[in-house]
């Protein structure tokens, strides 16, 4: 099958993308409402680009009537939000703040998730997420229906057993995030491999790299 994206309509190139490119992780964004409302979303149209500076990217688009999403009009206002990364146990009130609510419903709360004041952004992160990442607006680039919004990490909340003795890296039996596959179906990490690579003298020597070298003479 092959498909011309200048021509297919917005509907199936986002469902071939989707399909194919996933896992996508999932960033349950929490925002400030006008009103003064905590406002959360899962996004998975997100991930991490950057270092240096700590950038991290998500892509929203508007509702099928047009209309901006709150998250959206929150970031844009605020210039602020937290991304919660999700877990098993976060799983089905992810899906919950998924749900299209009034900008005034506090989603967090309505899907029985505990929160706490963030540190360094005017909004609140999910107590139980494994990583909350505040973040402050660094750009916000504008398509017609989507915005594609760069978020720069100010602060990060880990939640300590996820980490390993020695606080360096995950401990990959408890930090197991779910992501997204194709529409309502997910995966989680549960089933982590090392793959470490080797250098460039044994891999030669393994014989590993011949299918290049003939190819390169
Ligand atoms: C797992 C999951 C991932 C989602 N990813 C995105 C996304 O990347 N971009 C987007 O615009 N909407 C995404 N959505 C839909 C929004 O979460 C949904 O439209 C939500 O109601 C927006 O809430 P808000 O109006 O409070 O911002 C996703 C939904 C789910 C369940």
């Amino acid at each position: 099958m092959e498909y011309d994206f200048t021509t297919l309509p917005p509907q199936d190139r986002y469902r071939l993308l989707t399909n194919f490119v996933g896992p996508r992780p999932i960033a349950l964004v929490t925002t400030r409402s006008e009103g003064g409302h905590l406002n959360g979303a899962p996004m998975s149209f997100f991930n991490v680009f950057s270092q240096d500076p700590p950038i991290v990217i998500l892509g929203i688009q508007t509702r099928a009537d047009g209309t901006e999403k709150d998250t959206l009009r929150n970031i844009r206002r605020t210039g602020e939000f937290c991304v919660n990364m999700v877990d098993m146990e976060l799983a089905e009130g992810m899906v919950l703040c998924g749900v299209n609510f009034a900008p005034d419903v506090d989603e967090p709360s309505f899907a029985g998730m505990d929160t706490a004041p963030c540190r360094q952004v005017d909004t609140r992160f999910i107590a139980r997420t494994p990583c909350a990442m505040e973040c402050r607006v660094e750009r916000i680039i504008d398509f017609p229906r989507r915005a594609i919004v760069l978020g720069e990490v100010v602060d990060m909340t880990v939640r300590d057993d996820c980490l390993d003795a020695q606080g360096r890296y995950v401990d990959p039996s408890v930090y197991q995030p779910i992501a997204r596959l194709h529409a309502d179906n997910y995966i989680v990490a549960d089933r982590q491999f090392e793959l470490k690579k080797p250098d460039a003298a044994t891999a030669w020597e393994s014989g590993v790299a011949m299918p290049l070298k003939e190819r390169a003479e």
